[in-house]
């Protein structure tokens, strides 16, 4: 497994895999490295000659400062993941590596930065298209991976690609869970043990809303049965619960024949915030 730190090196290895035309696989993470990074990573290998996995806890996308400091790290770990898998490449920067002393270049995703988690955590989604707009640059890959579990990341990325016309075929990978249905996240590790087994209740939320859903309930009234569960019955405190269209993430307010449906949320369990959402079909 090949290891650059410096952008320079990096480029200069992967560009005899551009000459011979092979195929670049990409896998952009923030590290602390759980199962679901490496399914991307081994979806990636199974359909790339090459895999780059970078490891950028990136500061510009966490509007709280205490968040970015209190975010897992363990680079050791996370190279030995990464090699017993057989990665190819890890591409680790350092901050001055990534960013220039000041940052003038400004993305704007409109509607899709405003709502559930743009609402919640202003900011985040210009960081998020900023880093992996300069990844892509840097890596040039043909393929990049990126999860589900976090599906209006999926949306930007998305839009990103399509607005800057960067010819890289984004390639979504489900959501990896627990064995309770917990979603495999780098912040469970910031969980304690009482909390952790109450972590379940955004899965278990999700499967119920989907449940009343297929059965015809209406969207109104089973978004007030989620929210009267988490405020009754929860330690969960829940900031968003929302029915919307996978593609736009527009709301739905009456699921007809929408085919493309996503329930998605988020909340605070104690100091460590959580999403999840599933697809109704
Ligand atoms: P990070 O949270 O480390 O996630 C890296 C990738 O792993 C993302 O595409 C995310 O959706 C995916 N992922 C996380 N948990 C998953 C799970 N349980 N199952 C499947 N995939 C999962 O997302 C980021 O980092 C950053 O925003 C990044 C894109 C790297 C830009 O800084």
């Amino acid at each position: 497994m090949e290891v650059f730190r410096e952008i320079q090196g990096l480029r200069h290895f992967l560009s005899a895999y551009k000459q011979q035309r092979k195929s670049i696989g990409f896998v952009p993470t923030m590290g602390a490295l759980h199962q679901g990074h490496l399914e991307l990573v081994r979806k990636s290998m199974s359909q790339n000659d090459i895999t780059v996995c970078s490891i950028f806890v990136n500061p510009t996308q966490f509007n709280n400062p205490s968040d970015l400091e209190k975010y897992p790290r363990d680079v050791d770990a996370d190279l030995a993941k990464l090699e017993k898998i057989s990665c190819g490449v890890v591409f680790l920067p350092d901050v001055d590596e990534m960013y220039d002393k000041e940052i003038f270049v400004n993305i704007h995703f409109g509607y899709l930065e405003n709502v559930m988690e743009g609402k919640f955590r202003p900011g985040h989604f210009k960081g998020v298209g900023l880093i992996v707009a300069k990844l892509f640059n840097v890596v040039l890959p043909s393929r990049a991976y990126f999860g589900t579990k976090d599906l209006q990341q999926l949306a930007i990325i998305t839009q990103l690609c399509r607005e800057l016309l960067f010819d890289i075929e984004i390639i979504p990978v489900q959501t990896v869970r627990e064995p309770d249905g917990l979603a495999m996240s780098s912040r469970n590790e910031l969980l304690s043990s009482s909390e952790r087994p109450q972590a379940t209740d955004l899965y278990k939320a999700l499967l119920f809303a989907r449940e009343k859903l297929i059965d015809k309930e209406s969207v109104e009234s089973v978004k007030k049965n989620v929210r009267d569960f988490f405020e009754s019955d929860s330690a969960v405190e829940l900031e968003y619960f929302e029915i919307v269209n996978t593609d736009d993430l527009q709301n739905i307010s009456d699921i007809g024949e929408a085919k493309r449906v996503s329930l998605c949320l988020a909340g605070y369990l104690g100091k460590v915030r959580l999403i999840d959402n599933i697809s109704l079909y």
